[in-house]
């Protein structure tokens, strides 16, 4: 049932794999190494206030609304709006979604590589014994260098290729499920530690303190960006993943769980994390490098430290690649379904034109570091455009389209799975997503462009 049957679409066996397989999507990267070093960069408390702020506000609505268009349509993101509205212009973000994907998977897996490389690292013994300086230089030579990081580049993304190719249950589900309840154990023994060292206090005050005064339009975006990120949503994995979801699982709760899921990783991360940069003198605002210099010191400091570290590494390689299948499923299943490719040929015509961009994106920190938009390597402008504006453009649109475009009743229908469940959420979601949701993100990019104060 892998390719693309005509009959019995491929779907997500039950209610704990639907959870486990968009939870596996959300919590990745984003939780544990974007958050820690965007809150860093943008202020701390902050930045978390306007980042909640968001989740509340906006991302529930948008995952759900995803969902909706997803099962409604049994389709990819641009197939599900072509057959939604049909000679419409909404395909465009569909499209839009698709070509997010490249870009992400190209930054994101190469961000992938950087976790097999800590791996083999501490696998072999070689962060041990390192002090923050010698963690730092260790990660600028690393980075810096050409072959490594593409080779372990070019190993995570034969391993998303490979998963995708065996399709949604056999590939995606069984990956998901396990693995992820072994990650937030080791979370917590890290927070544990972290917050035990002299000096942990003022980092738990940087992240949970909101100082007002830090909060400027760029901080806004960012929050607003890092919300749409973690959560995957905005580009039309959770439309695809939701056209694998059965008509009688419960949309509106499983997106309120995997939110749930997913932002308590990140504050756990972060609990993780500034505390022991504090204590350990380090700085929050280390840019891309933070936990990969952070968490090593951490681990050394605790006993059994390497082989923890080991566990974590692979651990956190495991959650990176539960979301890069997310990612590249959206192009498999666009080249599927709209160009009526194999999923054999889907798969390795999507896995080699990303490495292509990926190859670029992993050298701008070393050979092509040269190439500059803005004082932006090629890693950086990929994770700024998709991030901060095509998620967000992309998820003010899928609001927009479910709270003013699409049929009321057809919301309702699929909230309520035909009728089945109470649906107690749908006048509360009806509000969120034709006022709330779309107004706050438009309020943002007004308010970042200086338009609106
Ligand atoms: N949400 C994932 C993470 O936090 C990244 C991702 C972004 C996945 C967008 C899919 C789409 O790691």
């Amino acid at each position: 049932m892998n390719d693309q049957s005509a009959t019995v679409r491929d779907s997500f066996s039950g209610r704990f794999a639907v959870v486990a397989a968009v939870a596996g999507s959300a919590i990745g990267l984003g939780n544990i190494w974007r958050f820690p070093y965007v809150a860093g960069e943008n202020g701390g408390g902050a930045f978390l206030l306007v980042y909640l702020v968001c989740i509340i506000a906006i991302g529930i609505t948008v995952m759900t609304s995803e969902f909706i268009i997803g099962r409604a349509a049994q389709k990819n993101p641009y197939g599900a709006f072509k057959a939604l509205a049909p000679g419409k212009p909404w395909f465009l973000i569909g499209l839009m979604g698709v070509v997010a994907a490249f870009m992400i998977l190209a930054f994101y897996t190469t961000v992938a590589g950087w976790t097999l490389e800590y791996f083999y690292q501490s696998i072999t013994g070689n962060i041990t014994g390192k002090n923050n300086a010698e963690l730092t230089v260790m990660f600028d030579t690393f980075l810096k260098g050409s072959f490594r990081p593409l080779l372990w580049f070019l190993i995570f993304m034969g391993l998303t290729g490979a998963i995708i190719i065996s399709g949604v249950r056999k590939g995606i589900e069984k990956y998901t499920k396990v693995m992820m309840p072994f990650l937030f154990v080791l979370l917590i023994l890290l927070c544990v530690r972290s917050l035990t060292l002299p000096g942990a206090g003022e980092g738990l005050r940087f992240l949970f303190y909101p100082d007002i005064s830090k909060l400027t339009p760029k901080v806004i975006l960012e929050a607003l960006g890092q919300s749409f990120f973690s959560l995957s949503i905005g580009m039309g994995t959770l439309i695809t993943y939701g056209s694998y979801i059965k008509k009688n699982e419960n949309l509106a709760s499983s997106a309120g769980m995997v939110t749930l899921a997913d932002t308590a990783i990140a504050i756990i991360a972060g609990i993780a994390i500034f505390p022991a940069v504090f204590a350990l003198g380090g700085s929050p605002a280390s840019d891309t490098g933070l936990v990969f210099i952070v968490l090593p010191e951490i681990f050394q400091k605790m006993p059994l430290g390497n082989i923890f570290a080991t566990l974590f590494f692979l651990l956190l390689s495991i959650a990176a690649l539960t979301s890069t299948i997310s990612v590249l499923e959206v192009i498999v299943a666009y080249l599927v379904e709209e160009l009526k490719m194999s999923r054999r040929k889907a798969t390795i015509a999507a896995t080699l034109s990303v490495s292509v961009l990926g190859v670029i994106t992993v050298l701008s920190f070393g050979a092509l570091s040269n190439i500059r938009v803005a004082d932006k390597n090629v890693f950086s402008i990929l994770e700024y455009l998709t991030s901060n504006i095509m998620l967000p453009v992309g998820g003010f649109f899928i609001v927009l389209f479910i709270g003013w475009f699409f049929s009321p009743a057809l919301v309702k229908k699929e909230l309520t799975n035909d009728g089945s469940l109470k649906g107690r959420y749908l006048p509360l979601f009806r509000f969120f997503v034709k006022f709330i949701a779309p107004v706050a993100i438009a309020m943002v990019f007004l308010y970042s462009l200086g338009i609106f104060r």
